[in-house]
């Protein structure tokens, strides 16, 4: 007996950035965050429920996984067996069409995707607002992938909700990919060190309701110098957290930092580009259409940028096939 179910998800990228947690066994975010679904950023996951199987088997781009990250995926699978009283064990294949160009982060579309494609392969009927809390309890981030377009996650909260589809604003991000190496420190075990050791995580905590406000107006009244001032200082002071953990944490390389000040140069000569980062080096340039050529054409002569990859506003999580046999 098999239960199947293939699902796509995007990865987001926040604008207001999540960065510890009110409750770690639970994984609720200690800030609120809103984020941007992106298009071509995608992950595809398939669950096969098997009678045949006697244990579980984790493969993520073809390599069969071990440890916390084979263990993250098995929670999920657990919620969903406990949900149906079932005890078949079951093979998850996911592929990231970026993570190996780019060294972005594919958590995020990767638990989306396993989400809906472990419950709908069960037929294990969840509304949207389910989806994105069974996600969230793998990554946070993962919540607000379970939709298109602008998502937020409130502080506590349980699941994402979205606040605009994909099309209220055509922004473009451009993503300078600077370093493929394997980031050094994960994002879980970073904002848990930032939380447990650095001097400036509470200034994190008190400053980040503010700028999320500030995020959420200017992404409804479709303002983008005033979201990328707020996002850029979201960004910004994220990175100060992380600085004062100790060990600390450093994320940006010599090629960030350049491609931050081509940013601001570009905004100097009056185009309107504003900068993000994550968990690692990277750099995520929004802009508006218009002037998307102009910026790329900048990025792609500055030393150190490996590869541009282009995103915009992209759609909802989806089954896209399922079947028992
Ligand atoms: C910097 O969602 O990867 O990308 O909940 O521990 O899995 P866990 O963390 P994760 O953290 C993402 C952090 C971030 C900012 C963001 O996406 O909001």
């Amino acid at each position: 007996m098999k239960h199947s179910a293939r699902a796509v998800a995007h990865a987001n990228i926040a604008l207001a950035k999540y960065w510890g947690k009110s409750d770690a066994s639970l994984n609720l975010p200690a800030v609120p965050s809103l984020s941007l679904t992106l298009d071509g950023l995608t992950s595809e996951t398939r669950v096969v429920f098997d009678s045949d199987l006697r244990s579980d088997e984790v493969w993520l781009n073809g390599a069969l996984l071990s440890d916390r990250p084979r263990q993250r995926v098995i929670e999920v699978l657990d919620k969903v067996r406990k949900a149906k009283d079932l005890g078949l064990r079951a093979r998850v294949q996911s592929t990231n069409g970026f993570a190996t160009a780019s060294g972005l982060a594919s958590s995020a579309s990767g638990f989306a995707a396993l989400a809906l494609a472990a419950t709908r392969a069960v037929g294990l009927e969840l509304d949207p607002s389910e989806q994105s809390a069974l996600a969230r309890s793998a990554s946070a981030s993962a919540a607000r992938s379970i939709w298109g377009g602008f998502v937020a996650l409130e502080a506590g909260a349980h699941a994402a909700e979205p606040i605009a589809g994909p099309d209220h604003w055509r922004l473009v991000m451009l993503i300078a990919v600077v370093d493929r190496c394997k980031k050094s420190v994960g994002s879980t075990e970073a904002m848990n060190r930032t939380r447990e050791t650095s001097p400036y995580y509470g200034a994190w905590l008190d400053a980040a309701p503010a700028l999320y406000a500030r995020v959420r107006g200017a992404v409804v009244g479709r303002d983008l110098e005033a979201l990328g001032e707020a996002m850029e200082q979201s960004t910004l002071l994220m990175h100060a957290s992380m600085l004062g953990a100790r060990p600390f944490i450093l994320y940006p390389k010599p090629a960030t930092l350049g491609v931050i000040e081509l940013v601001l140069s570009l905004r100097r000569s009056g185009i309107p580009a504003y900068f993000t980062m994550d968990a690692g080096p990277q750099v995520k340039v929004l802009t508006l259409p218009e002037y998307e050529d102009q910026v790329k054409g900048s990025l792609s002569e500055l030393p150190g940028v490996v590869t541009t990859i282009r995103a915009t506003p992209g759609p909802d999580a989806r089954v896209i096939e399922s079947f028992t046999s």
